[in-house]
């Protein structure tokens, strides 16, 4: 942990700069990132003098090569029926070979190239085999793109609507029927599906698909299957893996068998930045338009970290395309992450058109869980948004890291897929070799592991200390999970689950939003939490583009409430319902229709657990006090008051954190909030923030906190003063009020 803070602290100070052009809200820096070191105006000798003035004048890196370059021409892909695809695939060759192997192996690691097949056809070939006829096939992903995408692909080539014979469900969506024989599925739902029959007696087969990613899901499946494998002879489970972490696995499964898949990849060659790089968005849009103009035919994949940043660059690009004027040859800008619709999302694997070239601005979900064809061009900044909880002082924080090099290596093999290709890494081969890890840390060892403890506890593992976990995390992570489910009450005192746990546990929402929603039934305004948690969990809900931002920053505060961002969500929500559920409300308002289309379906689905437990949905009407005592009952983790010397500490690790520029109380700064999540950019910023009273935190959250005896305290204090119980894992970080020890 302290080698974990001091690692986010280095972090910090060597972000800061560039950090602070991208994601703060704050209108002038981002208008600051995106002075534009292009000539405005079109210029159609652009292209021209970009190859002869050389880098420092458009700010383009200077490149050192690492490998031999090979010149080579486009080939041009030549149409393929769907089928006749397939049968190019690297897997189709071992067709036979793998259905025998899974038929004699009960376990089977299964390693190849990304784009090799794994996903698409082991799922089909194991059908073909007969596989469906004692039960369905399950295969699962890390990510919600990936398992729609995939599912709708291995629909077409099978032949079949999606949702009949295969289908897909993710966390809120259930595209399956009762013909449904294949399922793709995120490997969180997937978890769900255990607690409901642990013995799985549906499933013949199962696939951990990606199990390198080794999110915590995919970890606690492994355990779990691990057990359950003893218990039914009959299953089937495939664990696929992308890079080499394949002999670990077999280990973990008592040495079974590595099936492995031969690749067929070209070389790709490697490309680092002479020096560091101080801001890799501009740097890496720059290479955009750098590949675009100089380099041959072929389409460019660029990696980001995240949504905001994604549609930000999407959309510089396209300024800058146009600044470059009508002769520069069209280039198609596609983003991709997990919150984009379905339409779009299929948009990123069609073919470019041809003599036009195409741009991929993706999230680390291309990195391996996407195979987009066509890409010669890949430019990597060397980042990804990483979870990190640090249980002592019981944050977790949306950081920007550092990538591994197992990472960027497979990111730049994506250039390599149609013919050789270039990966542009926009940094120096020395931070390579001495600042990037080997291999990215599992998330089960940085992520709050309350909501895992609490389903592994559901389903009757009375002693998650003792769980086969293949990487184990932390006691102290552990014990910090028990500790926040016994202050939700979740469990007692002995550890034991209680009814309102049993309850949260049903519920696919993270523990704190849970308890919000029942303690909102008990005080009468689930309705309103129902929405309320539905929009929280959505993300951006209000857009800003460039162009207009006073415009939309102006109309968003028109719909600002005075007690925070909750109820200006609430509000939003219910505004878009009174006009109707309307599109043009939302454009007029600067509000993502899609975002609020799927808040409704949260919602919606929501609403049907509610029924199956008979939990009364009551509107509370205008009392907004029910609505922010029942948030605070969730959430009283997450209070911070106001610093007199500026900004807000939290009050259980007394961490500096700040309230987000787009915050509805960022005019405010009032004395005491609750937030809904912290996230770090070149500051600790909360976001989703309501108003409290401190005295509902002992009313609400007796077994985390007390009042302070009124006997040894000055009388100002005692209006104010709430403590947290004793801290039993001995940080010295809770001394928000450490007189009393
Ligand atoms: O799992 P693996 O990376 O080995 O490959 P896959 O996802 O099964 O992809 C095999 C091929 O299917 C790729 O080369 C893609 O061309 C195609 N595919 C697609 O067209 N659309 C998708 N959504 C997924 C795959
Ligand atoms: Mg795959």
């Amino acid at each position: 942990a302290v080698l974990q803070s001091a690692l986010i602290k280095e972090q910090r100070e060597v972000r800061e700069e560039n950090m602070r052009r991208m994601l703060d809200w704050i209108p002038k820096d981002l208008n600051r990132a995106w002075e534009d070191p292009m000539p405005e105006t079109g210029d159609r000798h652009f292209a021209q003098e970009l190859r002869s003035v050389g880098s420092s004048a458009y700010n383009i890196p200077e490149w050192k090569k690492d490998t031999f370059g090979k010149s080579f021409t486009f080939d041009q892909r030549t149409k393929l029926s769907i089928q006749e695809q397939r049968q190019c695939l690297p897997i189709y060759r071992l067709k036979e070979e793998l259905v025998k192997a899974v038929i004699d192996n009960q376990v089977l690691i299964v390693i190849g190239e990304t784009g090799s097949g794994k996903t698409t056809q082991i799922t089909q070939y194991l059908a073909e085999a007969g596989y469906t006829a004692s039960g369905n096939i399950i295969c699962t992903q890390p990510r919600r793109v990936a398992a729609i995408s995939v599912a709708k692909r291995v629909a077409e080539e099978f032949g079949c609507r999606l949702g009949e014979e295969i289908g897909y469900a993710i966390r809120f969506e259930d595209c399956t029927g009762p013909t449904t024989v294949i399922k793709y599925l995120t490997d969180g739902l997937f978890l769900r599906e255990f607690l409901i029959d642990n013995n799985l007696s549906r499933y013949s087969v199962i696939m951990l698909d990606e199990a390198h990613e080794r999110t915590i899901y995919t970890d606690v499946l492994l355990g779990l299957l691990k057990q359950l494998l003893q218990r039914r002879s009959d299953l089937r489970l495939i664990v696929t893996s992308a890079t080499l972490d394949a002999e670990k696995f077999s280990g973990y499964f008592f040495n079974c068998n590595i099936f492995t898949i031969p690749g067929r990849s070209f070389p790709v060659e490697i490309l680092y930045t002479k020096q560091p790089e101080s801001d890799y968005l501009d740097t890496a849009l720059t290479t955009v338009l750098q590949i675009h103009l100089t380099e041959p035919e072929g389409d460019i994949l660029l990696f980001l970290t995240g949504q905001e940043e994604i549609d930000c660059a999407c959309e510089s690009l396209d300024t800058r395309m146009k600044g470059l004027g009508k002769n520069v040859p069209e280039l198609i800008i596609l983003p991709v992450y997990s919150a984009l619709p379905g339409e779009v999302q299929s948009r990123i694997f069609e073919p470019a058109p041809t003599g036009k070239r195409k741009v991929v601005v993706a999230t680390n979900i291309a990195e391996a869980s996407l195979t987009i064809d066509g890409i010669f061009y890949v430019i990597d900044p060397g980042f990804m948004k990483q979870n990190i909880y640090n249980s002592k002082l019981g944050v977790e924080s949306l950081i920007i890291t550092p990538i591994s090099q197992a990472s960027a290596k497979q990111r730049a093999g994506r250039a390599g897929r149609t013919g050789p290709g270039k990966c542009y890494r926009l940094y120096t081969e020395s931070a390579f070799h001495t600042e990037m890890t080997p291999t990215t840390t599992p998330e089960i060892q940085r992520v709050n592991l309350a909501e895992t403890m609490l389903t592994l506890i559901a389903m009757g593992i009375r002693d998650p200390f003792s769980f086969d976990f293949m990487d184990r995390p932390s006691s102290p992570a552990l014990i910090s999970a028990m500790e926040q489910l016994y202050s939700l009450g979740c469990l007692d005192e002995e550890g034991l689950l209680t009814k309102p746990g049993r309850l949260m546990s049903e519920f696919p929402l993270d523990p704190p939003l849970s308890k919000m929603l029942l303690a909102s039934v008990d005080l009468g305004c689930s309705d309103e939490i129902l929405t309320i948690i539905a929009m929280v969990q959505t993300g951006n809900i209000f857009y800003r583009p460039r162009e207009k931002q006073a415009q939309a920053d102006q109309k968003r505060a028109n719909l600002f409430y005075p007690e925070g961002d909750h109820l200006t969500l609430l509000g939003v929500y219910d505004a878009w319902k009174a006009k109707g559920f309307s599109g043009p409300w939302c454009s007029e308002n600067f509000v993502q229709f899609r975002s609020l289309r799927r808040a409704q379906d949260v919602r919606k689905q929501l609403l049907t657990i509610m029924d199956k437990y008979k939990l009364d949905v009551v509107s509370t009407g205008k009392d907004f006090k029910k609505i922010r005592k029942a948030i605070t009952a969730g959430f009283f983790f997450h209070t911070a008051r106001k610093d007199p010397q500026g900004g807000y500490r939290s009050l259980v690790n007394n961490q500096i954190v700040y309230i987000h520029p787009s915050s509805a109380l960022f005019h405010r700064q009032p004395d005491w909030v609750i937030y809904h999540e912290a996230v770090m950019t070149t500051k600790e910023y909360m976001r989703e923030i309501t108003v409290i009273d401190p005295k509902w935190l002992v009313e609400l959250a007796p077994r985390f906190f007390k009042a302070s005896d009124p006997m040894k305290m000055r009388k100002r204090k005692c209006l104010e003063h709430i403590e947290p119980l004793y801290d039993r894992h001995e940080t010295n970080s809770w001394h928000f009020s450490r007189r009393r020890a």
